[in-house]
């Protein structure tokens, strides 16, 4: 007989039914709740709720583990491409041969922008954040590709996939060079996913940026560790928006805003100021330790802890083990890896991290690596939006696919006024 919960509220006594993931999560069933008793759950910031049930991403908090469709995400280490797990997470499988070539097809024929989004860039402001920038651009794609507004059949999905995936790092290269005053780089159709984007960030029309293996494989390695990391605060977000049938482009915009907040994506730019502080010897390691444990402080200690995971957050690991491969191979020697080598010792023996099991997540060591690349600090969460756009297509196809969605709406407990009268502005 299938499990239920039972919940008693005064005389009244109801079962709930208790469902059980794959991997044998169970979570109690109260969409009955509201319409047999009245009352709601209340679970501010969610850390209890299911939003949905999905097949794309499982996280084991406790063990550590991270898996897209199946597979551990250390797997995709050895010969990374990013592509290859962009098709794994939308469409359920790893691609074949001959339908991973068509695919990277598409994002080589919607590399360009429309040259009216690419006019746009002279009107923005050069000091203006790239995450602002990125959303705003990625929007405008509502405006100029109209025909995928809404999508109709397995076609147009594509179409507006591709044009996402592959427009993104042009408009986040686009970006960067506009704050820089440089000319734009226009995308190379001979160029692979991660070489591209690099080739259009540090290209000059006078000169070709090289490319090495070393480097494109960093990259493609970072850009699959952020790809999906199941229902997160931007992807729910772009489920959230995606709920109201908004369309994908809008959907994926709103998911860039959320991911921009620093206790989100952009606490690697935060980890990276941090380590810079010490560095420049404004802070010592255990300054800044004290500092986080002191609530008085308003500071945390920017690349640890974590809602979901009370062990090392897998990514951090492939990427401190990264860090150090890479370095070497660029023969760079960047001091900001020993902090925050000595910050993470600090940390793991100290009682007030141990006890909230906070361990370094994946913001910890990725703009190290970044930096390795070159790629500018006000970059970084950039990239991780390039990372996690196919986790926000993925999740927002899986939503519009299933035909029992219907729009979230949360509900609230009202601590407001009771009833009460307006009162004329000339009698206030
Ligand atoms: N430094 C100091 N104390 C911390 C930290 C930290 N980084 N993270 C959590 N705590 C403390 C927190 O003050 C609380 O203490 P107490 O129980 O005494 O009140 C306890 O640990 C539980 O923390 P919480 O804020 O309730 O945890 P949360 O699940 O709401 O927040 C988090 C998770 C990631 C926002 C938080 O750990 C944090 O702010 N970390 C720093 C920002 C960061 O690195 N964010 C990137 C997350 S990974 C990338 C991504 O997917 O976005």
């Amino acid at each position: 007989m299938a499990e239920k919960a039972v919940l008693q509220v005064g005389d009244q006594s109801i079962e709930l039914p208790i469902i059980e993931g794959v991997e044998g999560e169970r979570a109690i069933d109260i969409t009955s709740l509201r319409s047999e008793t009245g009352l709601i759950t209340y679970d501010p910031s969610m850390g209890n709720t299911g939003v949905c049930q999905s097949e794309i991403t499982f996280i084991d908090g406790d063990k550590g583990i991270l898996r897209y469709r199946g597979i551990p995400i250390e797997q995709f280490t050895q010969s990374p491409n990013f592509v290859e797990v962009v098709w794994l997470l939308i469409f359920g499988r790893l691609p074949k041969l001959d339908e991973i070539t068509p695919f990277s097809e598409l994002f080589t024929s919607n590399a360009l922008l429309h040259e009216g989004l690419r006019l746009q860039y002279n009107d923005i402001p050069k000091d203006a954040p790239p995450m602002a920038i990125l959303s705003a651009t990625l929007n405008s794609l509502s405006y100029y590709h109209q025909e995928l507004l809404s999508i109709e059949d397995s076609k147009s999905f594509m179409q507006a996939a591709a044009r996402l995936l592959s427009k993104v790092r042009t408009m986040a290269a686009f970006a960067y060079r506009r704050s820089l005053g440089l000319p734009f780089i226009y995308p190379d159709p001979q160029l692979r996913y991660c070489a591209n984007f690099l080739h259009m960030m540090f290209s000059q029309p006078y000169q070709q940026f090289e490319v090495t293996q070393e480097i494109e494989d960093a990259l493609n390695l970072v850009f699959i560790l952020h790809a999906d990391h199941e229902q997160n605060c931007s992807t729910s977000t772009v489920r959230m928006v995606g709920s109201s049938q908004a369309n994908l482009f809008a959907s994926c915009a709103a998911g860039v805003c959320a991911l921009w907040g620093p206790l989100h994506g952009g606490a690697n730019v935060k980890v990276i100021e941090m380590l810079e502080g010490i560095h420049s010897g404004g802070i010592k390691p255990k300054e800044c330790i004290r500092m986080a444990k002191d609530k008085e402080e308003g500071f945390r200690l920017y690349g640890f802890g974590h809602r979901v995971y009370k062990n090392f957050d897998p990514r951090a690991r492939v990427l401190k083990e990264a860090c150090d491969k890479v370095l070497a191979q660029l023969q760079v020697n960047d001091p900001l890896l020993d902090i925050a080598r000595e910050l993470e010792e600090l940390a793991l023996e100290d009682s007030y991290f141990v006890d909230r099991k906070l361990y370094p997540n994946v913001d910890f060591y990725s703009g190290i690596v970044l930096r390795a690349l070159g790629i500018p600090t006000n970059m970084f969460t950039v990239c991780f939006s390039i990372g996690r756009m196919p986790g926000w297509i993925a999740q927002w196809k899986e939503q519009h696919d299933n035909p029992n969605s219907r729009i979230q709406r949360p509900r609230q407990v009202y601590m407001g006024p009771k009833e009460n009268n307006y009162v004329p502005i000339h009698k206030r």
